[in-house]
């Protein structure tokens, strides 16, 4: 039988709440399809960290190379300043497995939890591909005179020709595929009219960031060569923000760099239902990636057993999908889309009418 060995960070707060009803979930497709899921513990995380001072040891690093993905629960911690654990973990292991792509499905599966008025499940369904390795991210710049007066302080956005191209590249290919499974999404309605195609969006801002944004837009018509079945359109980040409020039904897919993909992600996942219910995949295509939920640790739940853990398990559909099981992870969708619609009340924490288990219990008695 078909084995994938998974290495599981459950992390802090509501991680490893969440991320045992995705295991929960995650099972019972495997069962029902026929492979075999290994998850493998890491303890990592807020509460490591306070007792030993590790953040992420280079021998986990290097036992983590050998998993073709990773579950991730949540990781930060209210008692840890800000950025020790987000640089130390979740973007060391993002750069160092060079899980150049952030990919984030918006899909709202049932218009009752869309914050827009008169959106439906057809309107809000399109997928932000976003730069993970460089950009602002990257952490080049420093201090000058630091805690004085004249302190000066520089970050700066890193965007190279490979990177920038291998991300453009995995979105036209990603838009193509998409396409080709399921052709009237995301278009307008002239284009539907007139020509079948699917719809690549670069997001950017090229009338300010005129270098950073210049190198994409040239890269992006120059790739786009190679894909005419792929309609090129272009969006600054202010106007994207707009259009997801205003016309999220114009989008298919979306390429941008790492920190307006965080922005806009964050804004995507609110017009999709909230954080109960946004996932992500951290990827390198040819490596190690990793999959979570991006809702963060969510503290002041922590323990109560009232935390959506939808997302989570979106994540882990993320990954069967990613590892080539499509027909459990289209089950589990299947289920996710069922439970959303039939079930819940909301998909916020502690008003979904079940509890964290029970909603974990019903997605997997429907795969
Ligand atoms: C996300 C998060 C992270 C990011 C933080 C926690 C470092 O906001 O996954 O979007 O900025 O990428
Ligand atoms: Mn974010």
């Amino acid at each position: 039988m078909k084995t994938y060995d998974i290495a599981v960070i459950a992390g802090d707060g509501t991680g490893p709440e969440v991320t045992r009803e995705a295991i929960k979930v995650l099972q019972a497709a495997s069962h029902r399809f026929g492979f075999k899921l290994n998850f493998v513990d890491y303890d990592l995380g807020g509460e490591r960290y306070l007792r030993t001072g590790e953040t992420l040891p280079d021998s986990v690093l290097t036992e983590l190379r050998r998993f073709p993905a990773i579950l991730l629960g949540a990781i930060g911690h209210p008692q840890v300043k800000p950025g020790i654990l987000e640089k130390g973990i979740l973007l060391r292991i993002r750069f160092e497995l060079q899980q150049y792509i952030n990919l984030r499905p918006v899909r709202l599966y049932d218009e009752r939890f869309c914050p827009i008025k008169d959106k439906r499940p057809e309107d809000v369904d399109f997928v932000v591909v976003r730069e993970n390795n460089e950009g602002l991210y990257a952490g080049a710049g420093g201090f000058l005179f630091r805690g004085t007066p004249q302190e000066v302080a520089v970050q700066e956005s890193i965007n190279t020709r490979f990177g920038v191209e291998r991300c453009l590249r995995y979105a036209f290919e990603f838009a193509r595929k998409r396409h080709a499974q399921n052709p009237w999404r995301g278009l307008k309605p002239e284009d539907l009219a007139a020509a079948k195609r699917a719809q690549l969006t670069l997001c950017g801002k090229t009338n300010v960031l005129t270098y950073a944004f210049d190198l994409w837009e040239r890269a992006f018509h120059e790739i786009g060569q190679a894909y005419p079945d792929v309609k090129r359109d272009y969006a600054h980040v202010d106007a994207t923000t707009m259009w997801f409020v205003k016309n999220p039904e114009w989008f298919d897919v979306i390429v941008t760099d790492n920190m307006f993909g965080d922005i806009i992600t964050d804004l995507g996942a609110m017009i999709q239902g909230g954080m109960g219910i946004a996932a992500g995949g951290n990827i390198n295509p040819q490596g190690t990636s990793m999959f979570e939920p991006i809702g963060g640790s969510a503290p002041k739940y922590t323990g109560k057993g009232v935390i959506n853990p939808l997302a989570a398990i979106c994540a882990g559909q993320m990954m069967l999908e990613h590892l080539g099981e499509a027909a459990a992870a289209q089950a589990i969708e299947k289920a996710v889309i069922q439970v959303v619609r039939e079930k819940l009340k909301s998909l916020a924490a502690g008003q979904m009418g079940y509890t964290t288990a029970e909603v974990g219990d019903l997605v997997a008695s429907l795969v």
